[in-house]
Formats: C-alpha cells, sequence, structure tokens
C-alpha cells in the first residue's frame, strides 16, 4: 500500500481500501499520539493511556523530548548535506514532521514515510505535503518484514539508493521485542553508500528502572508488547558505524538548542543517538 506525491502535484488523495482502525482496542501510535495531545485517539486509548500515565507520569514528557529529538537529529542530518531520508514507524503526523524539516533546510529533500497502522494511513495526506522542489511518499508496511519494507520503499522510486539516505527508527524498535538488531542490521545492509544515516531512540531502563518495568506491563496488557533495553543494548543497533557526537545520551541531550523544553533523563526515558556508515 502506497501513497506519494510530487510536490507540484496537487493535494494526494486517500487511498482507495477498507481500512480496519480496530478502536476497540489501544494501538501505541495513538496512545503517543494522546501523551502529544492530539486529537487522533479513540476512548480505549486514553484509557491505555491513561493507566500508562499512572505508572509512568513522565510519558508526555518523553514523547515531547522524543519528538524534538527527531527534529534536531533530522537537521543536522539535513544540514550536514543529506537530502534523503527514510521514516519507519511514523506515527500519526504532528507537524513539524520530519519531511517539513528536512525540506526546511533543503526544499528538494526526499522522503519516504512507513507505519504498519491503518490509522496512520488514514492521515498520510498531511505527510505528502511536500516542498514543490522535493518529494515524499507513504509506504504501509511493518519493520518486522524489512525486506518487504525495503521493496515497497524502492517500488515508489522516490528515493535513490546509490546516494546517502538517513534511516529514521525514533521510538520504534521497543514495540519489537524480538529480532530488532537483525532488522536493523537488514535495513543498515541495504544503505550502502557511504555517509547513510542511522538515527533512533528507545526506551531505556536506565534513568527509572521501576517505572519502566511497569509501563511495559500496561503496554503488554494493551496487546502491544514493548521492550525497554540497556544502553548497551541500545549502542548495539550501531555497530561498525561511526556514532556522531555526543554519541549514546538521552534524548533530551543529544545536542539541545537554545530554546528548547528541558527534561531530565528521568522524564525522557528513551536514549537517542546518530551514527553515519564509514
Ligand atoms: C511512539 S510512535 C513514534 C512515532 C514517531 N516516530 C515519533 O518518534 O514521533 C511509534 C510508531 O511506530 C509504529 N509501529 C509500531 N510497531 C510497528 C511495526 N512493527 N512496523 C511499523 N511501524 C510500527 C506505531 O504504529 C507508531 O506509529
Amino acid at each position: 500500500m502506497t501513497a506519494e506525491r510530487d510536490g507540484d502535484e496537487g493535494a494526494a488523495s486517500a487511498p482507495d481500501v477498507e481500512i480496519n482502525l480496530a478502536i476497540n482496542r489501544p494501538h501505541s501510535a495513538r496512545m503517543y499520539d494522546y501523551f502529544l495531545g492530539g486529537v487522533t485517539n479513540f476512548a480505549p486509548d486514553r484509557e491505555a493511556a491513561a493507566q500508562a500515565l499512572s505508572v509512568f507520569p513522565q510519558a508526555r514528557h518523553a514523547a515531547r523530548a522524543n519528538r524534538a529529538f527527531m527534529r534536531r537529529a533530522t537537521r543536522a542530518l539535513a544540514r550536514s548535506g543529506i537530502t534523503q531520508f527514510l521514516d519507519i514507524g511514523t506515527g500519526i503526523p504532528t507537524s513539524p514532521n520530519l519531511h517539513e524539516v528536512a525540506q526546511g533546510v533543503e526544499p528538494g529533500s526526499r522522503v519516504v514515510y512507513a507505519d504498519n497502522d491503518p490509522i496512520v494511513l488514514t492521515h498520510a495526506q498531511a505527510l505528502l505535503r511536500s516542498a514543490p522542489e522535493g518529494r515524499t511518499a507513504y509506504v504501509q508496511a511493518d519493520v518486522r518484514e524489512p525486506a518487504a519494507v525495503l521493496e515497497a520503499v524502492r517500488e515508489t522510486g522516490v528515493l535513490d539508493f546509490t546516494r546517502p539516505i538517513a534511516l529514521s527508527l525514533v521510538a520504534l524498535l521497543h514495540f519489537v521485542p524480538d529480532g530488532a538488531h537483525e532488522i536493523t542490521e537488514t535495513f543498515k545492509d541495504a544503505l550502502k553508500a557511504r555517509g547513510s544515516a542511522l538515527v533512533i531512540s528507545h526506551l531505556t531502563p536506565e534513568y527509572s528502572p521501576e517505572e519502566t518495568e511497569r509501563i511495559c506491563q500496561v503496554y503488554a496488557v494493551a496487546g502491544n508488547p514493548v521492550r525497554a533495553r540497556t544502553p548497551g543494548e541500545f549502542a548495539g543497533f550501531f555497530a561498525d558505524w561511526d556514532l556522531l557526537d555526543p554519541g549514546v545520551v538521552s534524548t533530551p541531550r543529544w545536542r539541545p538548542e537554545p530554546g528548547d523544553e528541558v527534561f531530565t533523563d528521568a522524564e525522557a526515558a528513551c536514549l537517542g543517538a546518530v551514527a553515519v556508515r564509514p
């Protein structure tokens, strides 16, 4: 399932498919939207999010700190000259979205988004409002099937795999309890051009282990198993690539900028890092 638009074409239309949003059970994308203060969520999402907040009161802070990390990492890579981005686990659109940040630096930037939640597909239009000089596309795909994701991404024709691509797996891999490192390696393998980049943020037990354990239980009960990873496990995602300064840190410590909201490590609860293929 793919939706795509050139910047200078008219507004993209929603794909003509039957979509089952399963609104009778909580979804991680809609719970995250609730934490960010969005309106794309339903009663079961809000109930599960309220339970999560009762054991993990920093959830809203963690979501905002994570979003700010995504913006800073994207901007840093765009300023370094990367003009192609693949964002898997995109989430419900929240402005500024990744393409707005990248195209704010280089309007010709090209971005492919991917998520497996049908609610994101129904909001894909917001992700497809590319700057006229650039291009964006959305593919409905599951990160646990990296070969299928890559095939769908290649089919869009938006990204040139012979040139550097930045892969964003932001607040995604903790929803992949098993096999996350192998999956990440498959994507890294596909990004053959020197200077390709990897951006990851991830829930960690490092700063508030008891609350983190409890939020993992709440998500498991809600049907979204989550695995927090230690800094060592997190660093393993970047094996053989060069970590950019400041290396593996809590999300708000990755190149903070004046005017950013300030969060403690415990509030952020997530690690963030960016690496490039040497
Ligand atoms: C916490 S949100 C993060 C959104 C965005 N990356 C950000 O950091 O603001 C996690 C997203 O990952 C998506 N997701 C979870 N499991 C996935 C999977 N197996 N394949 C693709 N996307 C997945 C969810 O649907 C949700 O949109």
